[in-house]
Protein backbone atom coordinates (compact mmCIF):
# COMPACT_ATOMS: atom_id res chain seq x y z
CA UNK A 1 0.00 0.00 0.00
CA UNK A 2 1.52 3.45 -0.52
CA UNK A 3 1.40 6.00 2.19
CA UNK A 4 0.76 9.28 1.55
CA UNK A 5 1.15 11.86 3.87
CA UNK A 6 -0.09 15.63 4.30
CA UNK A 7 2.38 18.82 4.29
CA UNK A 8 1.82 21.65 6.62
CA UNK A 9 3.36 25.01 7.28
CA UNK A 10 4.73 24.50 10.77
CA UNK A 11 7.54 27.65 11.21
CA UNK A 12 8.08 30.85 9.37
CA UNK A 13 10.80 33.63 10.16
CA UNK A 14 11.75 36.93 8.34
CA UNK A 15 15.26 39.36 7.77
CA UNK A 16 15.19 42.25 6.70
CA UNK A 17 18.62 44.35 6.36
CA UNK A 18 18.33 47.70 8.76
CA UNK A 19 19.46 50.08 6.25
CA UNK A 20 16.19 51.89 4.33
CA UNK A 21 16.36 52.92 0.87
CA UNK A 22 13.17 55.77 1.05
CA UNK A 23 11.66 57.46 -2.46
CA UNK A 24 13.43 60.87 -1.23
CA UNK A 25 16.60 58.52 -1.28
CA UNK A 26 16.66 57.42 -4.78
CA UNK A 27 15.42 61.04 -5.89
CA UNK A 28 18.87 62.18 -5.37
CA UNK A 29 20.56 59.19 -7.05
CA UNK A 30 17.97 59.07 -10.60
CA UNK A 31 15.64 60.95 -12.29
CA UNK A 32 12.52 59.68 -10.19
CA UNK A 33 9.64 61.16 -7.55
CA UNK A 34 8.13 60.13 -4.88
CA UNK A 35 5.14 60.72 -6.18
CA UNK A 36 5.88 58.86 -9.56
CA UNK A 37 6.98 55.75 -7.41
CA UNK A 38 4.27 55.63 -5.25
CA UNK A 39 1.68 55.90 -7.17
CA UNK A 40 2.85 53.49 -10.07
CA UNK A 41 4.32 50.97 -7.58
CA UNK A 42 2.86 51.43 -4.25
CA UNK A 43 6.38 51.40 -2.81
CA UNK A 44 7.67 54.15 -0.26
CA UNK A 45 11.48 52.59 0.87
CA UNK A 46 13.09 49.43 0.47
CA UNK A 47 15.95 47.67 2.51
CA UNK A 48 19.53 47.16 1.69
CA UNK A 49 21.91 44.52 2.31
CA UNK A 50 25.01 45.75 3.78
CA UNK A 51 28.56 45.53 1.92
CA UNK A 52 28.75 42.29 3.55
CA UNK A 53 25.60 40.61 3.83
CA UNK A 54 25.03 38.25 1.02
CA UNK A 55 22.29 36.31 0.36
CA UNK A 56 23.20 32.99 3.00
CA UNK A 57 23.10 35.91 5.62
CA UNK A 58 19.85 36.92 5.48
CA UNK A 59 18.50 33.53 4.84
CA UNK A 60 20.53 32.26 7.80
CA UNK A 61 18.61 34.64 10.25
CA UNK A 62 15.39 33.74 8.60
CA UNK A 63 15.86 30.45 9.33
CA UNK A 64 16.68 30.80 12.70
CA UNK A 65 13.34 32.41 13.45
CA UNK A 66 11.30 29.72 11.25
CA UNK A 67 12.92 27.33 13.39
CA UNK A 68 12.36 29.08 16.64
CA UNK A 69 8.34 29.41 15.30
CA UNK A 70 7.98 25.76 14.67
CA UNK A 71 8.04 22.91 17.04
CA UNK A 72 11.62 21.10 15.81
CA UNK A 73 14.90 21.91 16.26
CA UNK A 74 17.21 22.10 13.92
CA UNK A 75 18.69 19.01 13.72
CA UNK A 76 15.17 17.55 12.84
CA UNK A 77 15.67 19.09 9.25
CA UNK A 78 15.79 16.71 6.59
CA UNK A 79 16.25 18.94 3.54
CA UNK A 80 16.82 22.62 2.13
CA UNK A 81 15.55 24.88 -0.54
CA UNK A 82 16.50 27.76 -1.19
CA UNK A 83 14.49 30.02 -3.78
CA UNK A 84 17.33 32.71 -5.27
CA UNK A 85 17.94 34.75 -8.17
CA UNK A 86 20.89 36.20 -5.99
CA UNK A 87 22.45 33.66 -4.67
CA UNK A 88 26.06 33.99 -2.87
CA UNK A 89 27.91 32.72 -5.88
CA UNK A 90 26.98 31.23 -9.09
CA UNK A 91 27.94 27.37 -7.49
CA UNK A 92 27.63 26.13 -4.48
CA UNK A 93 24.50 26.72 -3.87
CA UNK A 94 23.01 29.24 -1.35
CA UNK A 95 21.00 26.29 0.50
CA UNK A 96 24.66 24.64 1.14
CA UNK A 97 26.26 27.80 2.92
CA UNK A 98 22.84 28.13 4.92
CA UNK A 99 23.03 24.05 5.87
CA UNK A 100 26.33 25.03 6.59
CA UNK A 101 26.09 27.83 8.75
CA UNK A 102 22.98 25.93 11.01
CA UNK A 103 25.66 23.11 11.77
CA UNK A 104 23.88 20.26 9.59
CA UNK A 105 24.76 18.11 6.92
CA UNK A 106 23.78 14.71 5.18
CA UNK A 107 20.98 15.29 3.87
CA UNK A 108 19.54 17.15 0.34
CA UNK A 109 20.35 20.95 0.01
CA UNK A 110 19.68 23.13 -3.22
CA UNK A 111 18.60 26.12 -4.85
CA UNK A 112 15.91 26.84 -7.32
CA UNK A 113 15.96 29.54 -9.63
CA UNK A 114 12.44 30.46 -10.82
CA UNK A 115 12.34 34.27 -10.27
CA UNK A 116 9.76 36.15 -8.23
CA UNK A 117 7.95 32.58 -8.27
CA UNK A 118 10.25 30.57 -6.53
CA UNK A 119 9.49 30.17 -2.72
CA UNK A 120 6.16 28.82 -4.59
CA UNK A 121 7.84 26.95 -6.72
CA UNK A 122 10.51 25.41 -3.66
CA UNK A 123 7.25 25.05 -0.98
CA UNK A 124 5.36 23.19 -4.03
CA UNK A 125 9.02 20.41 -4.38
CA UNK A 126 9.27 20.38 -0.31
CA UNK A 127 5.47 19.48 -0.30
CA UNK A 128 5.81 16.59 -2.64
CA UNK A 129 8.58 15.57 -0.31
CA UNK A 130 6.76 15.49 2.26
CA UNK A 131 3.62 13.53 0.78
CA UNK A 132 5.45 10.59 -0.34
CA UNK A 133 7.44 10.31 2.97
CA UNK A 134 10.57 11.08 2.06
CA UNK A 135 11.27 13.63 4.01
CA UNK A 136 9.24 14.98 7.59
CA UNK A 137 10.48 18.66 8.09
CA UNK A 138 12.02 21.00 5.22
CA UNK A 139 13.11 24.49 5.36
CA UNK A 140 11.98 26.68 2.92
CA UNK A 141 13.81 29.84 2.20
CA UNK A 142 13.11 32.77 -0.70
CA UNK A 143 15.99 34.93 -0.33
CA UNK A 144 17.47 37.87 -2.52
CA UNK A 145 19.95 40.23 -2.88
CA UNK A 146 19.03 42.13 -5.44
CA UNK A 147 20.84 45.51 -4.73
CA UNK A 148 23.92 43.80 -5.23
CA UNK A 149 22.72 43.18 -9.22
CA UNK A 150 20.56 46.53 -9.78
CA UNK A 151 22.02 49.39 -11.76
CA UNK A 152 21.31 52.47 -9.66
CA UNK A 153 21.24 54.26 -13.04
CA UNK A 154 18.15 52.81 -14.18
CA UNK A 155 15.27 54.02 -12.85
CA UNK A 156 12.78 51.71 -15.02
CA UNK A 157 14.27 49.08 -12.54
CA UNK A 158 16.09 50.67 -9.25
CA UNK A 159 13.30 51.91 -7.93
CA UNK A 160 11.88 48.11 -7.40
CA UNK A 161 14.08 46.00 -5.78
CA UNK A 162 14.84 45.76 -2.05
CA UNK A 163 16.88 42.97 0.00
CA UNK A 164 15.15 40.23 2.38
CA UNK A 165 14.77 36.76 3.07
CA UNK A 166 11.10 34.65 4.29
CA UNK A 167 12.19 31.11 5.99
CA UNK A 168 9.22 28.33 6.30
CA UNK A 169 9.66 24.95 7.53
CA UNK A 170 6.92 22.48 5.98
CA UNK A 171 6.23 19.24 8.23
CA UNK A 172 4.45 16.06 7.88
CA UNK A 173 1.00 16.43 9.14
CA UNK A 174 -0.04 14.40 11.73
CA UNK A 175 -3.66 12.73 11.20
CA UNK A 176 -5.24 14.82 13.84
CA UNK A 177 -4.12 18.24 12.22
CA UNK A 178 -6.04 20.41 10.32
CA UNK A 179 -2.94 22.14 8.97
CA UNK A 180 -2.41 21.58 5.23
CA UNK A 181 -0.88 22.05 2.06
CA UNK A 182 -4.18 21.42 -0.13
CA UNK A 183 -2.57 22.35 -3.66
CA UNK A 184 -0.54 23.93 -5.56
CA UNK A 185 0.35 24.78 -9.33
CA UNK A 186 3.58 25.95 -10.84
CA UNK A 187 4.07 26.74 -14.49
CA UNK A 188 6.02 28.11 -17.12
CA UNK A 189 6.44 30.35 -20.42
CA UNK A 190 9.68 30.33 -22.02
CA UNK A 191 8.69 32.19 -24.61
CA UNK A 192 8.92 35.52 -22.31
CA UNK A 193 12.56 34.22 -21.06
CA UNK A 194 14.21 37.65 -22.12
CA UNK A 195 11.65 40.26 -19.94
CA UNK A 196 13.39 40.23 -16.78
CA UNK A 197 17.65 38.65 -17.24
CA UNK A 198 20.56 39.42 -16.08
CA UNK A 199 22.49 39.05 -19.32
CA UNK A 200 26.24 38.49 -18.57
CA UNK A 201 27.90 35.97 -16.40
CA UNK A 202 26.88 32.71 -17.64
CA UNK A 203 27.84 30.52 -20.40
CA UNK A 204 25.60 32.85 -22.97
CA UNK A 205 27.84 35.92 -22.14
CA UNK A 206 30.79 35.43 -19.57
CA UNK A 207 32.15 38.12 -17.89
CA UNK A 208 34.50 40.55 -19.24
CA UNK A 209 35.59 44.19 -19.06
CA UNK A 210 32.96 44.94 -21.77
CA UNK A 211 29.96 43.09 -19.89
CA UNK A 212 30.84 45.22 -16.77
CA UNK A 213 31.22 48.20 -18.52
CA UNK A 214 27.60 47.89 -20.20
CA UNK A 215 26.20 47.02 -17.19
CA UNK A 216 25.23 43.71 -18.18
CA UNK A 217 25.62 41.93 -14.92
CA UNK A 218 22.45 43.81 -13.71
CA UNK A 219 18.46 43.38 -13.57
CA UNK A 220 17.06 44.27 -17.12
CA UNK A 221 13.65 44.31 -17.72
CA UNK A 222 10.55 45.40 -19.72
CA UNK A 223 8.07 46.05 -17.07
CA UNK A 224 5.04 46.99 -18.52
CA UNK A 225 4.58 43.68 -20.85
CA UNK A 226 5.59 41.86 -17.60
CA UNK A 227 2.40 43.79 -16.11
CA UNK A 228 -0.02 42.34 -18.48
CA UNK A 229 1.68 38.94 -18.30
CA UNK A 230 1.36 39.29 -14.46
CA UNK A 231 -2.18 39.70 -13.99
CA UNK A 232 -3.23 37.01 -16.59
CA UNK A 233 -0.77 34.17 -15.48
CA UNK A 234 -1.35 34.69 -11.59
CA UNK A 235 -5.45 34.39 -11.92
CA UNK A 236 -4.75 31.38 -13.76
CA UNK A 237 -2.61 29.55 -11.40
CA UNK A 238 -5.42 30.64 -8.61
CA UNK A 239 -8.73 29.73 -10.82
CA UNK A 240 -6.89 26.10 -11.12
CA UNK A 241 -6.47 25.36 -7.68
CA UNK A 242 -9.83 27.04 -6.40
CA UNK A 243 -11.64 24.44 -9.35
CA UNK A 244 -9.46 21.72 -8.51
CA UNK A 245 -10.09 21.57 -5.18
CA UNK A 246 -14.06 23.01 -5.56
CA UNK A 247 -13.61 26.00 -3.92
CA UNK A 248 -14.55 29.48 -4.76
CA UNK A 249 -12.73 33.06 -3.89
CA UNK A 250 -15.82 33.68 -0.83
CA UNK A 251 -13.73 30.13 1.01
CA UNK A 252 -10.55 32.31 1.27
CA UNK A 253 -9.61 34.06 4.31
CA UNK A 254 -6.36 35.52 3.06
CA UNK A 255 -4.80 35.83 -0.13
CA UNK A 256 -0.92 37.28 -0.46
CA UNK A 257 0.42 37.91 -4.24
CA UNK A 258 4.32 38.53 -5.14
CA UNK A 259 4.66 42.52 -4.15
CA UNK A 260 5.40 43.85 -7.55
CA UNK A 261 3.32 46.73 -8.00
CA UNK A 262 0.47 47.41 -5.64
CA UNK A 263 -1.65 47.68 -9.40
CA UNK A 264 -0.71 44.43 -10.63
CA UNK A 265 -2.16 43.53 -6.68
CA UNK A 266 -5.33 45.25 -7.12
CA UNK A 267 -5.83 44.27 -10.63
CA UNK A 268 -5.84 40.25 -9.30
CA UNK A 269 -7.57 41.26 -6.10
CA UNK A 270 -10.44 42.71 -9.05
CA UNK A 271 -10.54 40.06 -10.97
CA UNK A 272 -10.95 37.38 -8.92
CA UNK A 273 -13.24 39.41 -6.75
CA UNK A 274 -11.75 38.93 -3.38
CA UNK A 275 -12.97 41.55 -0.48
CA UNK A 276 -9.86 44.02 -0.77
CA UNK A 277 -9.91 43.47 3.10
CA UNK A 278 -8.71 40.04 2.49
CA UNK A 279 -5.59 41.23 0.79
CA UNK A 280 -2.08 41.10 2.87
CA UNK A 281 0.39 43.77 1.16
CA UNK A 282 3.50 45.20 2.52
CA UNK A 283 5.11 46.64 -0.92
CA UNK A 284 5.20 50.29 0.74
CA UNK A 285 7.64 49.02 3.61
CA UNK A 286 10.00 46.54 1.69
CA UNK A 287 9.65 47.01 -2.31
CA UNK A 288 9.76 44.14 -4.31
CA UNK A 289 12.04 41.51 -2.52
CA UNK A 290 11.94 39.17 -5.65
CA UNK A 291 11.42 34.90 -4.16
CA UNK A 292 11.32 36.96 -0.76
CA UNK A 293 7.68 38.91 -0.97
CA UNK A 294 5.92 35.83 -0.03
CA UNK A 295 7.34 34.21 2.98
CA UNK A 296 7.91 37.55 4.14
CA UNK A 297 4.72 38.67 4.08
CA UNK A 298 3.09 35.00 5.38
CA UNK A 299 5.51 35.43 8.51
CA UNK A 300 4.61 39.17 9.07
CA UNK A 301 0.49 38.77 8.90
CA UNK A 302 0.86 35.08 11.30
CA UNK A 303 3.47 37.48 13.72
CA UNK A 304 0.71 40.16 13.46
CA UNK A 305 -2.03 37.64 14.47
CA UNK A 306 -3.83 38.68 11.09
CA UNK A 307 -3.53 34.96 9.38
CA UNK A 308 -4.50 32.67 12.54
CA UNK A 309 -4.30 28.77 12.87
CA UNK A 310 -6.61 27.53 10.57
CA UNK A 311 -7.13 29.90 8.38
CA UNK A 312 -7.52 29.10 4.61
CA UNK A 313 -4.70 31.00 2.41
CA UNK A 314 -3.93 31.42 -1.10
CA UNK A 315 -0.76 32.90 -2.19
CA UNK A 316 -0.02 33.75 -5.93
CA UNK A 317 3.30 34.62 -7.65
CA UNK A 318 4.66 35.29 -10.88
CA UNK A 319 8.66 36.35 -12.09
CA UNK A 320 11.24 35.45 -14.89
CA UNK A 321 11.42 32.88 -17.09
CA UNK A 322 8.34 33.94 -16.96
CA UNK A 323 7.42 31.65 -14.17
CA UNK A 324 3.97 31.65 -12.16
CA UNK A 325 2.26 29.89 -9.38
CA UNK A 326 -0.05 29.26 -6.92
CA UNK A 327 -0.17 27.84 -3.23
CA UNK A 328 -3.57 26.82 -0.94
CA UNK A 329 -2.80 26.16 2.35
CA UNK A 330 -5.05 25.72 5.30
CA UNK A 331 -2.62 26.65 8.49
O1 LIG B 1 8.90 40.88 -9.89
C1 LIG B 1 8.53 40.49 -11.16
C2 LIG B 1 9.02 41.35 -12.23
N1 LIG B 1 8.70 42.73 -12.25
C3 LIG B 1 7.49 43.26 -12.32
O2 LIG B 1 6.52 42.66 -12.05
C4 LIG B 1 7.29 44.64 -12.84
C5 LIG B 1 6.03 44.76 -13.60
N2 LIG B 1 5.87 46.09 -14.16
C6 LIG B 1 5.61 47.18 -13.42
O3 LIG B 1 5.47 47.12 -12.22
C7 LIG B 1 5.46 48.49 -14.15
O4 LIG B 1 5.42 48.24 -15.54
C8 LIG B 1 6.62 49.49 -13.83
C9 LIG B 1 6.48 50.02 -12.41
C10 LIG B 1 7.96 48.82 -14.02
C11 LIG B 1 6.53 50.69 -14.77
O5 LIG B 1 5.26 51.29 -14.67
P1 LIG B 1 4.45 51.65 -16.00
O6 LIG B 1 3.23 52.32 -15.55
O7 LIG B 1 4.30 50.37 -16.77
O8 LIG B 1 5.39 52.67 -16.69
P2 LIG B 1 6.11 52.59 -18.13
O9 LIG B 1 7.21 51.59 -18.11
O10 LIG B 1 5.04 52.45 -19.18
O11 LIG B 1 6.73 54.03 -18.23
C12 LIG B 1 5.89 55.21 -18.21
C13 LIG B 1 6.80 56.42 -18.12
C14 LIG B 1 7.94 56.40 -19.12
O12 LIG B 1 8.13 57.73 -19.59
P3 LIG B 1 7.55 58.21 -21.00
O13 LIG B 1 8.16 57.28 -22.00
O14 LIG B 1 6.07 58.04 -20.88
O15 LIG B 1 8.00 59.61 -21.06
C15 LIG B 1 9.13 55.98 -18.30
O16 LIG B 1 10.34 56.45 -18.81
O17 LIG B 1 7.40 56.49 -16.82
C16 LIG B 1 8.81 56.65 -16.99
N3 LIG B 1 9.50 56.04 -15.84
C17 LIG B 1 9.78 56.71 -14.72
N4 LIG B 1 9.56 57.98 -14.35
C18 LIG B 1 9.96 58.35 -13.11
C19 LIG B 1 9.92 54.76 -15.71
N5 LIG B 1 10.49 54.59 -14.51
C20 LIG B 1 10.41 55.79 -13.88
C21 LIG B 1 10.82 56.23 -12.60
N6 LIG B 1 10.57 57.51 -12.27
N7 LIG B 1 11.42 55.43 -11.71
Amino acid sequence: MIVKYNAKISGTGRYLPEKILTNKDLEKIVDTSDEWIVTRTGMKERRIAADDQAASDLAYEASLQAIQSSPIRSKDIDMIICATISADHAFPSTACIVQQKLGLKNFPAFDISAGCTGWVYAANIAKQYIENGAAENILVIGVETLSKITNYEDRNTCVLFGDGAGATIISRAEAKDISQLIDADISADGTHNELLIQRAGGSRMPASQKTVKENLHTVQMEGNKIFKLAVKSMYQACHTVLKRNHMDVQSIDWLITHQANMRIIQALGNKLKIDEKKVIVNIEKYANTSAATIPIALDEAIRNNKIRHGDIVLLASFGAGLTSGSLLFRL
